[in-house]
């Protein structure tokens, strides 16, 4: 992912009378080899395994942190301690404690913190959004989210970190996809207020890449059953997080239906846009989306689709304004509450599937679990 980003800022003047410009200063990383990469980047002047070195930089004000589960609270605590702002992979700590660490760390030291979600800034999310917000959908009758992914499904492909729960943490793929997947809901407000998961082990053993095996103890699957109190309506929302999902690479979609209407996008269709009309005969019409319905303007012509990189910029640029006090009324990166809130809903899917019981959500403010402690 710290390619990904590098990608972005190389091509920044892509973004049409952007006010800030940004250039990656210096890079870290354990491993020679996807340092070496970095060396063809003009502007990095500081490629290093000792990541301190880095923190020491005085004219670094952002630094971005996509390393293994397990180790993000002790990064992103170091980052904030060292006066940085932080741009925070998902899922922001390995578990719910850590996520409100960070939070509380955030806050305190008064720093800016966003947590990774690209696919939001695509055009089709945006226009569910819109569509949601216009009131053309009538009373919500229900919503279905997720994010899919397959490669799993292969049973020789070699274990890695995200496939074991002391790197990854015990939620297991929640912790990988589910950010992806809550991002659009929280934002709108729907907060889940009860859940019954259903989490799967699959495919429980990996070879090792050395020629052995390694235990595979992540959840593969989980399908979280929720529900949100939408003015006093009970509106079922289930979200899908899946490794195991026949034929997918890396789908996310969102079904939003409603009285009136109903909306419907998923990057499988990367450029559709589907919406619904309930009038004398009852519609699904499909749409093209291109370019020109990006958050931010670039200079791609606004017939041509956009792709992973396009939102993945697109993310950054939303980090870069609303830091600089220019996001406006544009969509913008997850709050470090948004990433919390993930956690409780995550902590809880564990205890459902652990008890096969419906769990309350009991969100808490940080005075209640940790300042009041
Ligand atoms: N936003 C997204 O779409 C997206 C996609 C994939 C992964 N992620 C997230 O990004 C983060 C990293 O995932 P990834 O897929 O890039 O993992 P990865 O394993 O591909 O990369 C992690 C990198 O961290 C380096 N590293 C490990 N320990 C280190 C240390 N102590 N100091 C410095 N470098 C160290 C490794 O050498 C490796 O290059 C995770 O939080 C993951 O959930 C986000």
């Amino acid at each position: 992912m710290g390619k990904e980003a590098a990608s972005a800022f190389g091509r920044w003047f892509a973004l049409n009378d952007f006010p800030v410009n940004v250039a990656l200063k210096a890079v870290c990383d354990l491993s020679e080899q996807v340092l070496s990469w970095y060396k063809m980047i003009p502007t990095v002047d500081l490629l290093t395994s000792d990541y301190k070195e880095l923190l020491a930089r005085a004219d670094i004000d952002i630094v971005y942190v996509a390393l293994p589960h397990n180790l993000h609270k002790e990064y992103y605590l170091e980052v904030l301690d060292a006066g940085k702002d932080l741009l925070a992979e998902k899922p922001f700590g390995i578990d719910l404690a850590a996520a409100l660490e960070i939070q509380d760390a955030a806050e305190r030291m008064g720093r800016f913190v966003r947590c990774s979600s690209e696919m939001p800034f695509l055009p089709g999310p945006q226009r569910v959004i819109s569509e949601i917000q216009s009131g053309n959908l009538g009373e919500i009758i229900e919503i279905k989210a997720g994010f899919l992914h397959s490669s799993d499904l292969d049973p020789a492909k070699p274990i890695n970190w995200k496939r074991q729960n002391k790197f990854c943490g015990e939620i297991g793929v929640m912790g990988d996809l589910g950010m992806h997947v809550l991002h659009v809901p929280l934002r709108l407000g729907w907060k889940p207020t009860q859940v019954h998961a259903q989490l799967q082990k699959i495919i429980t053993e990996r070879p090792d890449g050395k020629g052995g095996t390694a235990v595979c103890d992540t959840w593969n699957n989980a399908s979280l059953h929720t529900e949100v109190d939408m003015a006093g309506n009970r509106v079922p929302m289930t979200l899908e997080m899946k490794r195991m999902a026949a034929g997918e690479t890396n789908t996310w979609y969102i079904e939003v239906l409603g009285t009136k209407g109903g909306v419907r996008y998923s990057t499988k269709d990367t450029k559709t846009l589907w919406t619904f009309k309930c009038a004398d005969e009852q519609v699904w019409q499909r749409m093209d989306l291109g370019f020109k319905g990006m958050v931010f303007p670039t200079i791609t012509g606004g017939i041509f689709e956009p792709g992973f990189p396009d939102c993945f910029m697109q993310m950054l640029a939303a980090y870069v304004a609303e830091r600089e006090g220019v996001l406006k009324d544009k969509f913008g990166c997850v709050t470090p509450e948004e990433a919390v809130a993930s956690h409780y809903i995550f902590d809880a899917a564990l205890s459902s599937f652990a008890n096969n019981t419906v769990e309350k959500i009991n969100y808490r403010t940080l005075n209640e679990e940790i300042r009041n402690k």
